[in-house]
């Protein structure tokens, strides 16, 4: 208990986080970095942009929700405490992703119909079977669901993005960065505090099997859908100049050189492949999900 004392104690996140590596920082970025020229004159990637980031502010609200509905559900004060910088974690990526929206040129009274308008309805349901295990004040299911599962997946949703975006979009590549760090700490806590104890209540394997199902199920829907509708190619290399530096790898792949369904192939099965990895690491059989 020492090292998860430490590890996931407010002076802890403090240090890194906050007066770490978010310092200086502007709603996640160095003050007076903007969205590129070109992506603000050209409608079709912007709004592209739009409908993309719109996915990530309906995903983090999900986790702040979460987040904070599940600190009077653990069992343990360290828990409590750790949750409650993850939910000013996570009220901070609502603010910088919704801030990205109104840099994208959503005017401020227009926010909740954009959301409503964009928001991807698997992804909507996703989030709902996280929220029942969490309104029920049940703990175990509510961490593997929001620490492992929707973590897992924004985490390499996340890194897909910022690869794709280098040398693109330096603003929305250093955003994502303080995210992917703060990421990195929550799925980790959910590894840490979950395995033992799920050994204290081997019941409930079965019904958390049963949601990781469900919920991979509408992840994948919500990819199958995200990647029908990704910028072309050819218009985003217009963006970038010369001397600018082309996508970077991930996971061992050229992203520039994939179509679509193979980046998102790519996406699936390597969220997939840690989720079985880590919910093994806890003691829970991996479910394959029904392709969408
Ligand atoms: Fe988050
Ligand atoms: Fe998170």
């Amino acid at each position: 208990m020492a090292d998860f004392l430490s590890a996931y104690s407010i002076q802890y996140w403090l240090e890194s986080a906050p007066q770490g590596y978010l310092m200086g920082t502007e709603f996640g970025h160095p003050p007076g970095e903007k969205e590129p020229e070109g992506f603000l004159l050209d409608d079709g990637l912007r709004e592209q942009a739009i409908r993309t980031t719109v996915q990530l502010v309906v995903g983090e609200r999900c986790a702040l929700a979460a987040s904070s509905g599940l600190i009077n559900a653990a069992p343990d004060e360290a828990s409590k405490r750790f949750l409650a910088t993850q939910t000013l974690d996570e009220a901070r990526h609502v603010e910088v992703f919704t801030q990205r929206l109104y840099d994208l040129g959503v005017a401020k009274s227009s926010l909740e119909s954009t959301l409503q308008a964009h928001a991807n309805p698997n992804l909507v349901k996703f989030a709902e079977v996280l929220m029942e295990k969490v309104d029920r004040k049940d703990f175990v299911a509510g961490v593997v669901g929001q620490n492992v599962v929707l973590e897992g997946m924004a985490f390499h949703v996340f890194e897909m993005m910022q690869a794709t975006t280098q040398g693109l979009n330096p603003k929305f590549g250093h955003t994502l960065s303080g995210v992917i760090a703060d990421e990195r700490r929550h799925v980790g806590f959910g590894e840490n505090r979950i395995g033992s104890l799920i050994q204290q209540h081997p019941d409930r394997k079965g019904d958390i099997e049963r949601m990781q199902k469900e919920m991979s199920y509408y992840m994948l829907a919500t990819f199958a859908d995200a990647f029908r509708d990704v910028p072309d190619p050819a218009r985003l290399e217009r963006l970038r100049d010369g001397t600018a530096p082309k996508p970077a790898q991930w996971q061992g792949a050229r992203l520039d050189e994939l179509e679509p369904q193979e980046m998102e192939r790519l996406l699936s099965d390597t969220v997939l492949r840690e989720f079985k990895i880590r919910l093994e690491r806890i003691g829970i059989e991996y479910q394959t999900p029904a392709r969408p």
